[in-house]
């Protein structure tokens, strides 16, 4: 028989019973984590958000003893008693209330339950389906409580600073127009408009230009953004971006910007005081030394070009590369030569998963390297690739040849095994960089037109800026384009705008948009321009990435509190599902097959 919640008065919470309180009277409630019954005592660990504590229940206190011999785990309770010390015999120090247990004199069934469907606790983790089918059981966890609060405390941090430094924080649209960020849009069909739409915000882009040019200088926004795109390990169809967007400012303004916040969020959240400012390398470098524009900078390992070295090479791979503008790179793996024949299987394997031809090997020995292909390398190009590499004898060298993008993909995927395989990264290090200057477009050949690379709304790199009239010039341009990377994971990407309107038809040219097309999708847009547009800047972390480098989460769905399956279904509520046929006739729609 289940008690009545009335008159009882919640007085703390769990996990704050501490010293301060002892001799005290307090009313806690919450879940039934454990329950122990030593036949004369019977011992509860009672849940709430803030923690576990030790409830005693004696015999004298009859009613309550009653009560908690038909306890079960997640049972709700509230309990009325004295803080008291613990017998030093039974001290957890492993709990953060472990010195203390509350002695109780009244005990109140607030709720049963049914038995779970799946285990709350750590060490028997159900499948994730199952688990994501009861996610509000699942969230009981404390590894998920532990994030989803962390989560939290880290926003909070966010609006801490910024509000500091004189940031509005201004809602834009959820039903709107699509905006380009290079995935499919969520529609939303109109009842009112027959066979129109709106589109969920794959971020609000248009809009935080829109609120520069009607002049509130700064502004953020903690935003939802939708895209329908593959998932992936730290990808989700709706996700939450810190988005922010500046007017008159730099570059290096919103570099500095941006180091302050993760600096006072890493502190305020975590205790940790990060090194600032972080390191900047071009796009160029970043690909030239690491093979990726999302360098993990945990460790080296860095990409060595030999082109130069083996222009002669008659060997197959490395001459069909150079005979068509490619390059040869090499990376060098200390003490690589313990790498089993399985490793460099696997290796292999990698390299062609992510569209190379294969690589080769060559071990580094006192006279020289020691490769399948020694008779395309003779001594003195030997020489100059250990040189070249800084290889010392016991090394492994490994090879790629192909476009200069080809080359750069595969090694940086190798690079990124590598240090897995060896254990080269260290555990708690938080590595931040800056790649900038990007190229602004990027040549689709098989729609054999232009594509904007990253953010079609850039400013180009001023000198750049005559280029977007000569067709020859287009793959030279650069953009004033960003990313923020940690550890390997972009964590935010942003631009200078565009704030001149000939400059934005030009860009919009190029991409060969028709000029009704152009009109319909971003006439309001290009038209604000018109009005005295400040020029202004901006950047989008995604926060779900930041709360898992924080967490040290491996997966996006560990930080979202009722997250997407990577079929992008919610097993829970059974979304997407089907609506009523009023609703198809109400909104016009019919479906075709
Ligand atoms: P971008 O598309 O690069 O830029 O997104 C910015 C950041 O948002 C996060 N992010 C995602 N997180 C989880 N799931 C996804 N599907 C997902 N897609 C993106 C990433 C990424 O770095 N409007 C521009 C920003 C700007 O220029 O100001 C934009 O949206 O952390």
């Amino acid at each position: 028989m289940l008690d009545a919640f009335t008159g009882i008065n919640r007085t703390d919470r769990c996990g704050v019973i501490s010293k301060e309180l002892l001799g005290r009277t307090v009313t806690l409630m919450g879940w039934v984590h454990r329950r122990r019954d030593l036949g004369g005592l019977i011992f509860i660990d009672l849940r709430d958000v803030s923690g576990t504590v030790q409830i005693v229940i004696p015999p004298e206190e009859s009613d309550a003893f009653a009560k908690a011999e038909k306890v079960r785990n997640e049972y709700v309770i509230a309990v009325t008693g004295e803080v008291s010390e613990r017998n030093p015999k039974n001290i957890n120090p492993d709990m953060p209330t472990g010195r203390y247990e509350v002695v109780a004199r009244y005990l109140y069934l607030l709720n049963d339950t049914l038995p779970l469907p799946i285990q709350t606790n750590e060490a028997a983790l159900a499948e994730e389906d199952l688990r994501l089918t009861y996610r509000y059981l699942d969230l009981r966890r404390s590894y998920l409580q532990e994030i989803i609060i962390k989560r939290h405390h880290i926003i909070t941090a966010i609006r801490e600073y910024l509000n500091d430094q004189s940031f509005l924080e201004i809602e834009t649209p959820i039903l709107m127009k699509s905006t380009p960020e290079g995935a499919r849009d969520y529609l939303v069909p109109s009842r009112i408009y027959p066979g129109k739409f709106f589109a969920l915000p794959q971020s609000p882009q248009m809009f935080k230009q829109l609120l520069m040019i009607s002049g509130f200088d700064r502004y953020y926004q903690i935003a939802r953004c939708f895209r329908d795109e593959d998932l992936r390990a730290d990808r989700q169809p709706e996700f939450t971006q810190l988005d922010l967007e500046m007017s008159f400012v730099t570059q290096e303004q919103i570099f500095a910007l941006m180091e302050g916040l993760f600096h006072h969020v890493f502190k305020k959240v975590s205790g940790i005081d990060l090194p600032i400012p972080f390191p900047c390398l071009t796009y160029q470098e970043a690909m030239d030394r690491f093979g990726s524009d999302k360098p993990d900078l945990r460790f080296a390992l860095e990409l060595n070009d030999i082109t130069d070295l083996l222009t002669d090479s008659e060997f197959q791979v490395f001459r069909n590369a150079l005979d068509n503008s490619g390059v040869i790179k090499c990376l060098c793996v200390p003490q690589g030569v313990l790498l089993s024949r399985k490793h460099q299987d696997e290796l292999e394997k990698l390299a062609k998963h992510n569209g190379g031809k294969g690589v080769a090997y060559a071990k580094v020995a006192e006279s020289g390297l020691e490769t399948g292909i020694s008779k395309y390398i003779p001594d003195n190009v030997a020489q100059g690739i250990i040189q070249r590499c800084q290889a010392k004898a016991g090394d492994l060298i490994i090879f790629a040849a192909d476009s200069w993008l080809m080359t750069c993909k595969v090694l940086s995927a190798l690079r990124n095994h590598l240090a897995l395989m060896l254990g080269l990264i260290p555990a708690e290090s938080f590595s931040f960089v800056w790649v900038y200057d990007f190229p602004f477009f990027a040549y689709d050949d098989v729609a054999q037109r232009w594509e904007p690379a990253h953010h079609m709304f850039t400013m180009p790199n001023v000198d750049h800026i005559p280029w977007l009239d000569d067709p020859q010039r287009i793959g030279d341009i650069h953009g004033q384009l960003y990313d923020l990377v940690c550890n390997g994971m972009e964590l935010s990407s942003g631009s200078i705008r565009c704030h001149r309107y000939d400059v934005q038809r030009k860009i919009f040219e190029v991409l060969g948009f028709e000029e009704d097309d152009l009109r319909q999708r971003f006439g309001f847009f290009l038209d604000a321009l018109k009005y005295g547009t400040p020029p202004h800047g901006g950047i989008a972390p995604g926060i779900d990435r930041i709360v898992m480098i924080m967490t040290k989460a491996e997966s996006i769905r560990d930080v979202i509190a009722f997250p997407k399956t990577l079929k992008a279904t919610d097993l829970m509520t059974k979304a997407p599902g089907e609506v009523s046929p009023e609703q198809w006739k109400e909104l016009h729609l019919t479906l075709t097959e």
